[in-house]
């Protein structure tokens, strides 16, 4: 049984140290989020993840960190300045402003009237200044990426001759990326800053873009899976052609059902696009229009790329599958979350996250907190594991409270320390999902656990 509704999630994020809302002790800020100590290890694990998945177990994919403010013509050349806009009705009757795309049957979401302004667009960039400059100098004017996508593109050429790849091959970047969103909200689902996943995918011309669409949507589908996502709360939507962003000649969503109850669940998690030559050729100073005047004059570079087998020089298609980490996060949490009656009748909250991602792979309670030899042989346990998976200590409570505070963050097993353990060197191990109990002797318990979770590969430190 998933999550009934993102409200559970909140609350358990917030009581847990997964996510806090941003600035309170100032009041907050709206749709902002800190990630807290478990979260910001699920947001490392679930990258870690996926960038051992393309980057490492793959051998066609690099990738990069590119910067976050790049030069302003980037956005000129990319078709953001122009285009990245949110149409913005105003309500007569009540001042309230929406977005005209989201507003059902005319009606006005706040006061129900339908009396409203012309639609006008709104550039959703997040805008900033370069250097001591006045306020109202226009050179200084510089964006923060709305995309990790377009840092990939500039750096196409860098990457292909630096480590001599050869069509296809693909580069992949994680990082933050800033919108100006004028109706935030959801928790972490919509929020102006995020965290993405991109990787374009880089393909001859001639190649069977459609299929390996979705070729990648298969990969995702199977990726989402390995963390832990129902296939039942994933759905594929095939963006019609009146909806496709100007680049993209053919886009399917990957949906999740974020929301269980209600009649629409479905929420985008992330997008797979074919965005055809359209990047490389508006970044290049050689591509020239159907009157044969230059697209770019300001490029110094052209990204094209000549196929030694076929003596050809064409700009490279892209397939892009772009995904956010803050929406998988959320969609793990929601996945993940079950409850469990023990016998005495009580209601458990069990976080069943993959154990690749639970922030805590291993939790060493004593059995007894003012035995010494008790809690110093837990203390050593703990790190002596923590050179192979991530361990904690915990004495602050009662048995069965320390294993429930496990149970609801996540941690796949349980060690506890006990009388026994002094004299017979082992410990008790005890699984999350079963509650099952085994008793493993103290010099097998690193292999023992690793063995356990081999199937799921504990991430390096990001
Ligand atoms: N480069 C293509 C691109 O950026 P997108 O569909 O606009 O495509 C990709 O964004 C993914 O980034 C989305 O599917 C979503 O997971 C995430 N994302 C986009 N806007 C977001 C926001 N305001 N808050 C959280 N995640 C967001």
């Amino acid at each position: 049984m998933p999550a009934p509704n993102i409200d559970t999630i909140v609350s358990l994020a917030k009581r847990r140290g997964f996510v806090f809302p941003s600035s309170e002790v100032y009041g907050g800020l709206g749709s902002a989020w800190d990630y807290g100590p478990l979260g910001v290890e699920l947001c490392n694990n679930v990258k870690q993840a996926w960038w051992r998945w393309l980057v490492y177990e793959r051998d066609d994919i690099e990738g990069i960190d590119s910067s976050i403010i790049l030069n302003r013509l980037v956005w000129k050349y990319s078709g953001h300045e122009a285009t990245f806009n949110d149409w913005l009705i105003d309500c007569r009757k009540c001042k309230g402003r929406f977005r005209a795309d989201k507003i059902v049957d005319n009606k006005c979401p706040s006061c129900g009237a339908n009396d409203w302004t012309e639609a006008r667009p709104f550039n959703t960039m997040l805008q900033t200044k370069l250097g001591a400059v006045a306020d109202d100098d226009p050179t200084a004017l510089a964006y923060l990426r709305p995309e990790t996508a377009q840092g990939i593109f500039i750096n196409f050429l860098n990457v292909q001759t630096a480590m001599r790849r050869k069509l296809p091959f693909g580069i992949a970047q994680v990082g933050k990326s800033f919108r100006n969103e004028v109706t935030p909200g959801n928790f972490i689902l919509r929020t102006r800053e995020f965290e993405q996943m991109e990787m374009e995918y880089f393909v001859s011309p001639t190649a069977e873009h459609s299929k390996l669409v979705d070729y990648w949507v298969e990969q995702y589908l199977e990726w989402f899976g390995s963390l832990g996502l129902n296939r039942e709360n994933l759905h594929l939507y095939e963006v019609p052609q009146e909806e496709l962003a100007h680049y993209s000649k053919r886009t399917v969503d990957i949906m999740y059902r974020y929301f269980p109850e209600r009649e629409k669940p479905w929420e985008e998690l992330m997008g797979i696009a074919w965005r055809t030559d359209f990047d490389l050729g508006t970044h290049s100073k050689n591509k020239l229009d159907a009157e044969g005047k230059r697209i770019n004059p300001d490029s110094t570079e052209d990204l094209s790329y000549f196929d030694e087998a076929a003596k050809q020089r064409f700009y490279p298609h892209v397939i892009e599958p772009a995904a956010g980490v803050n929406r998988t996060v959320l969609a793990v949490l929601m996945d993940a979350y079950s409850e469990k009656t023990n016998d005495k009748g009580e209601t458990r909250v069990i976080l069943k996250l993959s154990p690749q991602l639970a922030p805590i792979k291993a939790a060493i309670l004593p059995l007894a907190k003012n035995k010494p030899e008790i809690v110093g042989m837990a203390k050593a346990i703990k790190r002596s594991l923590q050179p192979v998976l991530r361990a904690v200590y915990d004495d602050t409570g009662g048995i069965g409270k320390l294993y429930a505070r496990q149970d609801e963050i996540g941690t796949p097993f349980c060690i506890t320390v006990d009388h026994q353990s002094l004299e017979d060197e082992a410990v008790t191990v005890r699984d999350r999902d079963t509650w099952e109990q085994e008793r493993i002797k103290v010099t097998d318990l690193a292999e023992h656990l690793q063995k356990r979770l081999k199937p799921f590969p504990v991430p390096e430190s990001i």
